[in-house]
């Protein structure tokens, strides 16, 4: 099974959906500059507030419509689906696209519900009736480990953990996972599922964690935690992440589920000074306008740290055990979270235009409407 894998993987017609998001357009990039990889790539994508087609610029410059292509469409409508896939020819899916922040979740479900959920069904469906009986061919879904629920002080999620999410979109990730392996036990769909932790990086919309609190910080503004700052998550950086689904794409065996972690659990409280700290370094307060003007009397950026409501059912700990794909697919993180924090801060700090792009775009008047904690 590997070997044909092997053999169609590296010269094929991939649709990757979200592939205008932040691990999306990662995993393009990571495919394009550092795999043998040799056909094309069409990057299918709504472009919602998250999608963001400056994120592949360099990349549509450099490879040209013979490698990369965009093509706008939502993963809903199964007759865009199903004339792309025609057209392209595409034998791989490596699934992507969602509705991907938990505040958002909870203000707004019905979204999730609808691309989550009956997105990932609409491409399961278009997929098992243009490729009907067909084996050299691929599913990849990208989950989270959030649908495990909630730890507590002690243990790990593992592959065989049962589902227990808790918030509208971890509850609809677990319903697109189990809509994906019904398709390979029912209908012989070869898919592959991949369970990953908390990821960081150049390119995160700044409404997740650490990109907001270095925007944030960056302007002087108020560094919003959410509780007792004391829930941990398991952070990854995102190159690793894409180059565990680039794994499991060549190697992986089909109906399986590989969890992917940094084994790097933090507070979120110590991630917030960690940022203030590197930025304090990379980012003098007193070389930064921005806050001089906004806060004149401010002494460090940690005083920006402000205690504000809990997110409801805040899910306490995630961790997240990747023995599995370490073992089997001879995976292994290679971004120690020191250097790529201080990497992610480097580039949104070099990367102004990127920022403002997403300045002036629909979420932030959500976070003005949504963030008033
Ligand atoms: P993101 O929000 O940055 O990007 C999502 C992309 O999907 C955007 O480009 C958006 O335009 C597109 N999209 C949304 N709805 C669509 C629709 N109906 N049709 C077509 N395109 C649509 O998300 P991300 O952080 O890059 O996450 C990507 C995937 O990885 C998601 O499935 C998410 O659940 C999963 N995941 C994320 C993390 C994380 O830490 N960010 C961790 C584990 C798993
Ligand atoms: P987030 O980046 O939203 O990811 P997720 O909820 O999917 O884990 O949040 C990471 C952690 O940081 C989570 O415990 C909530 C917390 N958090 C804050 O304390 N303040 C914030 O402004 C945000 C966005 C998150």
């Amino acid at each position: 099974m590997n070997e044909v894998r092997a053999n169609f993987l590296p010269s094929a017609n991939i649709m990757v959906t979200g592939g205008a998001g932040f691990i999306g357009s990662c995993f393009i990039r990571y495919v394009l500059e550092h795999t043998n990889f040799s056909g094309r790539i069409i990057n299918y994508d709504k472009l919602t507030y998250a999608g963001n087609l400056l994120n592949l610029e360099d990349i549509n410059r450099k490879f040209g419509a013979a490698r990369y292509v965009f093509e706008r469409g939502d993963i809903c409508d199964h007759a865009r689906v199903e004339q792309v896939l025609k057209t392209y020819e595409i034998t791989v899916i490596v699934h992507f696209a969602a509705e991907s922040h938990v505040d958002r979740s909870i203000v707004g479900p019905k979204d999730f519900i609808e691309t989550n959920v009956n997105g990932t069904f609409t491409l399961l469906e278009a997929a098992r009736q243009f490729w009907k009986e067909r084996t050299d061919v691929r599913f990849h879904h990208i989950s989270t480990d959030e649908v495990f629920g909630s730890l507590g002080e002690e243990g790990y999620f593992f592959e065989t953990t049962p589902y227990d999410p808790r918030s509208p979109y971890s509850a609809s990730k677990a319903a697109s996972d189990h809509i994906v392996r019904a398709y390979h036990h029912t209908y012989g769909m070869p898919v592959t599922i991949s369970n990953c932790s908390n990821n960081y990086g150049p390119y995160q919309f700044p409404e997740k964690l650490i990109p907001l609190m270095i925007l944030n910080a960056m302007e002087g503004k108020g560094l919003p935690v959410y509780g007792d700052g004391k829930n941990v998550r398991d952070w990854l950086y995102v190159d690793d992440h894409c180059e565990a689904i680039w794994l499991i794409l060549l190697k992986g065996e089909t109906g399986e589920t590989y969890n992917i972690g940094g084994e790097c659990e933090k507070k979120n409280i110590e991630i917030i000074e960690n940022v203030c700290d590197l930025l304090e370094k990379m980012h003098p307060l007193q070389d930064n306008p921005l806050v001089k003007q906004a806060i004149p009397a401010l002494k460090q950026y940690r005083d920006l740290v402000t205690f504000v409501k809990d997110r409801p059912g805040h899910d306490r700990r995630y961790a997240i055990n990747c023995d599995k794909i370490k073992k089997t697919l001879g995976w292994i993180q290679k971004h120690d979270f020191e250097t790529g924090l201080r990497d992610t801060i480097a580039w949104f700090l070099n990367n102004s235009a990127w920022v403002n792009s997403i300045r002036s775009k629909e979420y932030l008047q959500w976070i003005e409407k949504n963030y008033q904690r």
